[in-house]
């Protein structure tokens, strides 16, 4: 496909890659990858049941045209298989076909796709390049970004993983519009996201309808791309992604898991925007207001059916706490937010108020 219409955003970990970004970009998926993985023989696609039997061919197509000998394993799709079982299943079929540390791992589909497939290459002969594809709005404005990857463990989510950046990341946006509403919306938390801690321009943007879905990813990744810079291996600044994230998770687990991870997220901005303004830490009046008027464009909800002293006894043991400390993520206004250590005891007192 012609390449005037592709955005390439570099991003400078101490593996740089670039994030190829463009309507009908997965045509070009073999060329990419064969920039990348100029000796590889073989290609082996990770993929879920449903995103392969849309995407599948479209993408073996393009890596076979540009010489690669392509395998493929396809796990059923669903938070429920990122599991250490569907990492050692892969981890066999890479060691049935003989793939060996030149050849290359391709991720075809959403956040748990590229999460097993990306830790999987962290470990398999201790290391191999692999390439995310993400065919939903998460996963291209932030999973498939930044080199996270991992598994769930019976005791929660993420609990097992690893920091292996991709070679590169083809983000089509033609999939991503064809994206059934729920899963659109998923996205678009996190989108929001973006706007409320860092760009109060794009905030605008997406509270007037004015972002279209190219300048949607653009904006995000590039986002994304200046925190990873700085902070690559989550030390510091790359905390303000979990904007919303600490209560988020909260729900969708008190929720049992019928709200999903986007839907979490947003009533969780909702909270760190109510909790902000409850100690005076916010600036701007009427932000949890702003913000959900935001979320309801987007079909996302605001409101928790959970109060704040539920999600505290569900925080406890969240990865962000650091003994008798938790890291909230808090608004000053749309566009500026910061990293809040408080003690938990503040915490405790504070949540159970909301
Ligand atoms: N998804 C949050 C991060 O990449 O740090």
């Amino acid at each position: 496909m012609p390449t005037e219409n592709m955005i390439r955003i570099p991003i400078e970990t101490h593996t740089p890659y670039e994030v190829l970004i463009g309507k009908g970009v997965l045509a070009n998926t073999g060329t990419e990858i064969r920039r990348v993985a100029a000796e590889a023989k073989k290609a082996f696609i990770v993929s879920d049941d449903t995103v392969l039997a849309l995407y599948g061919k479209s993408v073996r197509d393009s890596l076979v045209a540009a010489g690669f000998r392509v395998y493929t394993l396809a796990f059923a799709h669903g938070e429920e298989h990122k599991t250490l079982a569907t990492a050692e299943k892969i981890l066999s079929t890479l060691c049935a076909a003989e793939i060996t540390r030149t050849d290359v791992l391709v991720a075809l589909g959403g956040g748990v796709v590229g999460d097993v497939c990306g830790f999987v290459a962290a470990i398999y002969l201790r290391g191999v390049k692999f390439v995310q594809i993400p065919t939903t709005l998460l996963a291209a404005v932030d999973s498939s970004v930044g080199g996270k990857t991992g598994v769930d463990l019976p005791a929660g989510k993420n609990l097992a993983g690893a920091f292996h950046q991709p070679s590169a990341v083809v983000c089509d946006t033609e999939i991503l519009s064809a994206l059934p509403d729920r899963l659109f919306s998923e996205g678009m938390a996190e989108v929001i996201k973006y706007g409320m801690i860092g760009n109060a321009a794009f905030f605008g943007a997406l509270e007037n309808g004015q972002a279209d879905l190219e300048t949607i990813v653009e904006t995000s990744v590039r986002a994304k791309a200046e925190i990873v810079k700085k902070d690559e291996f989550d030390k510091g600044e790359r905390m303000l992604l979990n904007f919303g994230h600490t209560f988020g998770h909260a729900i969708e687990k008190l929720s049992g898991f019928s709200l999903s991870h986007g839907e979490g997220v947003a009533m969780g901005m909702v909270f760190a925007c109510r909790y902000a303004d409850k100690i005076g830490f916010s600036q701007e009046a009427d932000i949890a207001k702003r913000l959900s008027a935001v979320l309801a464009r987007y079909r996302l909800p605001a409101a928790s059916p959970f109060t704040g002293r539920e999600l505290f006894a569900a925080m406890v043991n969240d990865k962000k706490r650091r003994g008798d400390t938790i890291s909230l993520i808090l608004p000053r206004s749309a566009g500026d937010a910061r990293i809040v250590p408080v003690p938990m005891e503040t915490f405790k007192e504070v949540l159970t108020g909301l």
